[in-house]
C-alpha cells in the first residue's frame, strides 16, 4: 500500500513536471529557423511562432527534452520527430535558397494546418497545451502566407483575391521569342534526334496524347523500354525542376538528356548536328535566329522555347477560380471541396496543382511494399540525385493539369484510371479511406482541369 501511494505521487509529479517543463525547455531557441529570418521583421514573427510550435519535431535541429528520456514519452517524441521531417522539413522550405521565400508547397502546408488545427498533433497537445496555433498567430500568418503568394507566385493580371489562393489559374500565355519556338517545334518532331531516325520527342510526348505517351512506361529505339511513366511536356515550363528526381534544372537542360539516352533516343551532338546540316534549307533558316548555327546548345534552347509555348490555359476550373461558379458542376465542386479538405493542395500547389515539391510516395503507408514488384532504380526518385537518405523514395510531385488525358498514372504507371490514383493517393499520402462516391467527385474535378492548347480543347 505504501509502495502504491509513493508510486502514485512520483507519477502524479512527473505528469505535473512534463507540462510545466516545457514551458521553458523543449522551446528550441535561436535555430536556423528563426535566425535565417533576421533581415525581415515580418519573417521574425512568423519563423518565431513556427520555431515554438513546430521545429520540435520538423526541424533536424531541435534537442530532445529530459522527458525524452522516460521510456514511453521518448519513443513518442522520437517518433513523432522522424514522422514529422519526413512531411515537412521547416528550415528547407522556408529557406531554399538559404535565405527565402518560402515555397510554394510550404505556403500550403502551413496555411493548411492553420486552417484546420490540424497541428502540432493532438496527443502533443495534451501535454504542450500552451503550443496550439493561437488567433494571434493565425493573424500573423495567413497574411505572411497571402502576400508571400502574390509577391513571389501568383499568376499576374489575375484578381488580387484570386492570387492569394494556394492553386492559381494557368496564364494565357507568356512571352517567347517566337521565331526560335517555331524552330524547336520543328526539332522536337524530328526523328534526326534519334539514333536511327525513328523517335522523336512528340514520340513520347504526343501533343495529342496530353503531352504523353499513354503508356504505362516508354519505349525508346529498336523497341527499348524505359523504366518510368512519361510526364507531360504541357506547362512543364512552370515546374520548379524538370524529371521525377528533378536532374535537371531547365528546359534546355532537360532536352539534353533524351537525345544521347541509350534507351530513348540512343544517338549524339556530332550525329545530330551532321544529319541536321545535311538539310541546307533548315540549317540556313535556323542561323536566321542562332548565327553560331547547330550546337547542344543552340538545339536546346529552340526546343525549351517552344516548350514555353506548350500551355494549357482556360480549362473549366481556371474559369471556376475566375469567378464563374457555373463552370464546374455541383459534384465537380464537391470533388474541389473534398481535394481541399484533404489536403491534396499542400502538394499539388500552384498554377500545375504540382511540380514544385519533391515528397515521399508512401507517407502514411509503405507504397512499395504493398505494391509488391521489385524496387527500381526509377523508386528511388530524388535519392538518385542527391544520394541523400531522407530523399528515398522522394518523386516530384506531378502536376494535375491535364491530368484526365494522361493515363496511366504514377511514376511506375500502375495506376490505370483516375479513380486508381486518387484512392492511392488517399491511402499513401494522405492516410484516409475515402467512400468510393468521394472518389468519383475527385476524380471528376480532376476531369475539369482538362485545358486548351492554342483555343482547342486538349
Ligand atoms: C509533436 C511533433 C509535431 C509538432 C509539434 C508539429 N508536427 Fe506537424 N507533423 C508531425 C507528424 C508526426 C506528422 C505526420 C502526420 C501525423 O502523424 O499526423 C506531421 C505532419 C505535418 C504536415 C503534413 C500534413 C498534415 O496535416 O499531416 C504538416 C504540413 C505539418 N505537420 C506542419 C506542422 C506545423 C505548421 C506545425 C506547427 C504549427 C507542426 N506541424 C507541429 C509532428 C508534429
Ligand atoms: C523514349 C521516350 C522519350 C523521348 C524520346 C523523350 N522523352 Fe521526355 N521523358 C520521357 C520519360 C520517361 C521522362 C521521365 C524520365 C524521368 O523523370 O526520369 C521524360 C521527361 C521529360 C520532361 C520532364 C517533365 C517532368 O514533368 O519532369 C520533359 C520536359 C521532357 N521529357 C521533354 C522531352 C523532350 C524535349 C524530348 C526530345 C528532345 C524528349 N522529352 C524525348 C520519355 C521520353
Ligand atoms: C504529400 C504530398 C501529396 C499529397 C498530400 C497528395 N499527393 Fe498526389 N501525388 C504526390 C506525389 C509525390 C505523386 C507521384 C507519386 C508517384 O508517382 O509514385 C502524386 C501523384 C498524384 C496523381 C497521379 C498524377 C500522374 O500524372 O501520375 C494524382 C491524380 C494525384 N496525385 C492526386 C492527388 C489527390 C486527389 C490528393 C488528395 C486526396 C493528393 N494527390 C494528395 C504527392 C501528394
Amino acid at each position: 500500500m505504501k509502495r502504491f501511494v509513493i508510486l502514485l505521487v512520483v507519477v502524479a509529479l512527473i505528469a505535473l513536471a512534463v507540462p510545466i517543463a516545457n514551458l521553458f525547455i523543449g522551446n528550441p531557441k535561436g535555430t536556423t529557423v528563426t535566425r535565417s529570418a533576421a533581415s525581415d521583421d515580418r519573417l521574425v514573427a512568423v519563423a518565431t511562432i513556427l520555431e515554438t510550435k513546430c521545429a520540435n519535431c520538423h526541424s533536424t535541429e531541435a534537442q530532445l527534452p529530459f522527458y525524452a528520456a522516460f521510456p514511453v514519452a521518448g519513443d513518442m517524441i522520437r517518433g513523432d520527430k522522424q514522422a514529422g521531417i519526413r512531411e515537412f522539413d521547416l528550415v528547407t522550405e522556408l529557406y531554399p535558397t538559404g535565405k527565402g521565400p518560402a515555397t510554394e508547397p510550404a505556403l500550403a502546408k502551413i496555411e493548411y494546418v492553420a486552417q484546420t488545427g490540424a497541428m502540432p498533433p493532438a496527443r502533443y497537445l495534451a501535454l504542450h497545451w500552451n503550443h496550439r496555433l493561437s488567433d494571434v498567430d493565425r493573424e500573423t500568418l495567413t497574411p505572411w502566407i497571402r502576400e508571400t503568394r502574390r509577391g513571389q507566385y501568383a499568376t499576374a493580371k489575375v484578381p488580387p483575391e484570386v492570387q492569394a489562393l494556394a492553386v492559381q489559374p494557368l496564364p494565357n500565355s507568356v512571352a517567347v521569342d517566337a521565331r526560335k519556338a517555331d524552330l524547336g517545334k520543328r526539332l522536337y518532331h524530328d526523328t534526326r534526334l534519334s539514333g536511327d531516325n525513328t523517335i522523336s520527342c512528340a514520340s513520347c510526348h504526343a501533343l495529342d496524347k496530353g503531352g504523353t505517351d499513354n503508356a504505362k512506361v516508354s519505349t525508346g529505339i529498336r523497341g527499348q523500354l524505359g523504366g518510368i511513366n512519361a510526364p507531360t511536356t504541357y506547362n512543364a515550363l512552370f515546374q520548379f525542376k524538370q524529371f521525377w528526381d528533378g536532374r535537371a534544372g531547365t528546359l534546355a537542360e532537360q532536352a539534353g538528356g533524351p537525345p544521347l539516352n541509350p534507351v530513348e533516343m540512343g544517338s549524339n551532338w556530332p550525329e545530330i548536328i551532321g544529319k541536321l546540316e545535311a538539310d541546307e534549307a533548315f540549317a540556313r533558316e535556323f542561323r536566321q535566329a542562332y548565327p553560331d548555327g547547330f550546337s547542344q546548345q543552340t538545339i536546346t534552347d529552340a526546343i525549351a522555347a517552344f516548350e514555353q509555348t506548350l500551355l494549357t490555359p482556360d480549362s473549366r476550373f481556371d474559369r471556376f477560380l475566375l469567378g464563374q461558379v457555373n463552370a464546374l458542376t455541383p459534384e465537380e465542386r464537391r470533388g474541389w471541396d473534398l481535394f481541399r479538405q484533404h489536403g491534396c493542395q499542400t502538394c499539388h500547389v500552384g498554377k500545375l496543382l504540382g511540380g514544385q515539391s519533391f515528397e515521399i510516395m508512401g507517407l502514411r503507408a509503405d507504397y512499395f511494399k504493398d505494391r509488391g514488384t521489385p524496387l527500381t532504380d526509377a523508386d528511388k526518385g530524388r535519392f538518385n540525385v542527391t544520394k541523400n537518405e531522407r530523399d528515398r523514395h522522394r518523386l516530384k510531385v506531378p502536376t494535375l493539369r491535364n491530368v484526365a488525358k494522361t493515363a496511366p498514372y504514377l511514376h511506375d504507371g500502375s495506376a490505370a484510371d483516375l479513380p486508381a490514383a486518387v484512392r492511392a493517393m488517399a491511402r499513401y499520402q494522405v492516410g484516409a479511406t475515402l467512400p468510393e462516391a468521394d472518389v468519383t467527385a475527385i476524380a471528376e474535378f480532376l476531369e475539369s482541369l482538362t485545358g486548351t492548347y492554342q483555343g482547342k480543347p486538349l
